[in-house]
């Protein structure tokens, strides 16, 4: 049977991931910070089939020696883990910037030792959208690169990270006959496996509190009535396990199939979800448009489900676990 390892694989994007992976048949070798913390990574011994087939690792994307023991006899892996800014950042070469570029670095050559066939990398639309010098009324697809040097200067750290450790990781596949590809999600919204809270989960619990929080990913104008890309966790999940499994894959992939406006977002949860307290900034409108296209992965045979299904099954699980009335 096949062994792919999982980066990361207690988080929110990763545990999918997992669950997928394990659905299908392979081995998992998943690496966590901690197996002992129950709060964090509980719900992967869970997951069906994770008695018999998940295997976790105590590894940390800065010791590439846990990360050599976890990718052993792999075949395949699946690169998630990247901490995901929650706020103002005090340290952004400690905290952002080493763990996503040195951090990518080490589960690469950790997949050259191993010898392992195919690795997928996660990265973000925030390491494609953040270019100033793309002519505005080209649609971005994966020739569009975020401009790292840009990044730097306006301090968006995490859009830097994403994208400097997603060129190496392509670079380093070409160079020493990997192959590697790359998938760009969107922000991701859906039900949540772990009970921990992730970013995006905070910043959809935070529009039910009467809060616009999209800055906490680097989206800096939370004031104005900009464009929010969005894809469903499940369909991320999907997306990597195509990456993954195609052979023809190849490159990066942009995955975001919804895009509507922050005022448009709100109105149709408004519509969903009538009795919470929705934010009433007044915001200004935004003239920037995200003007973007996924046909390449919807090439490859992807498909998605519906913003509001999305919406729907992340509020549900939300209730379940206690956070939502
Ligand atoms: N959520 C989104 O909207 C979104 C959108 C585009 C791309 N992405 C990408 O998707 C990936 C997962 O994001 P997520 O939303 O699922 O976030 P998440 O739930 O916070 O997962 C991040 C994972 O990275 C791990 N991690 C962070 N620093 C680490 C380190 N130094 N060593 C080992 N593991 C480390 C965390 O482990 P611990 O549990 O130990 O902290 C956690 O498992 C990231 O690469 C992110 O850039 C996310």
């Amino acid at each position: 049977m096949e062994i792919v390892c999982v980066t990361g694989a207690g988080g929110y994007v990763a545990s999918w991931a997992v669950k997928e992976l394990l659905g299908k048949g392979y081995i998992v070798h998943g690496t966590v910070r901690d197996p002992d913390d129950e709060k964090k990574n509980g719900h992967l011994k869970k997951l069906e089939h994770a008695k018999e087939r998940l295997h976790l690792f105590k590894a940390d994307l800065l010791d590439y020696a846990s990360l050599c023991t976890a990718i052993h006899g792999c075949t395949g892996v699946i690169h998630v883990a990247t901490p995901v800014p929650a706020g103002k950042v005090t340290d952004p070469q400690k905290e952002m910037l080493e763990p996503a570029i040195a951090g990518t670095r080490n589960v690469m050559n950790a997949c050259l030792k191993a010898k392992v066939n195919k690795v997928v990398v996660v990265s973000s639309i925030l390491a494609v959208a953040v270019n100033p010098s793309w002519p505005k009324d080209r649609t971005m697809d994966e020739n569009c690169w975020t401009d790292a040097e840009f990044c730097m200067k306006t301090e968006k750290w995490y859009c830097a990270g994403k994208a400097i450790s997603e060129r190496e990781a392509l670079e380093f596949g070409k160079k020493n006959n990997i192959n590697v590809v790359t998938v760009c999600p969107s922000v991701v919204f859906g039900p949540m496996l772990q009970s921990t809270l992730c970013t995006t989960n905070i910043i959809l619990l935070n529009l039910f509190k009467g809060k616009n929080s999209f800055n906490l990913i680097e989206f800096d104008k939370a004031e104005e009535d900009i464009d929010i890309p969005i894809v469903d966790v499940r369909d991320c999940a999907k997306a990597l396990l195509l990456a993954y499994e195609k052979p023809e894959a190849e490159g990066r992939y942009l995955c975001s199939p919804h895009v509507l406006r922050t005022k448009a977002l709100i109105q149709l949860l408004k519509n969903l979800f009538p009795h919470y307290n929705y934010p009433t900034d007044q915001l200004r409108v935004s003239n920037e448009e995200l003007n973007y296209t996924c046909e390449k992965i919807m090439n490859l045979g992807w498909n998605y489900r519906s913003l509001e299904k999305t919406l729907v099954d992340s509020v549900e699980r939300m209730k379940e676990a206690g956070l939502l009335n």
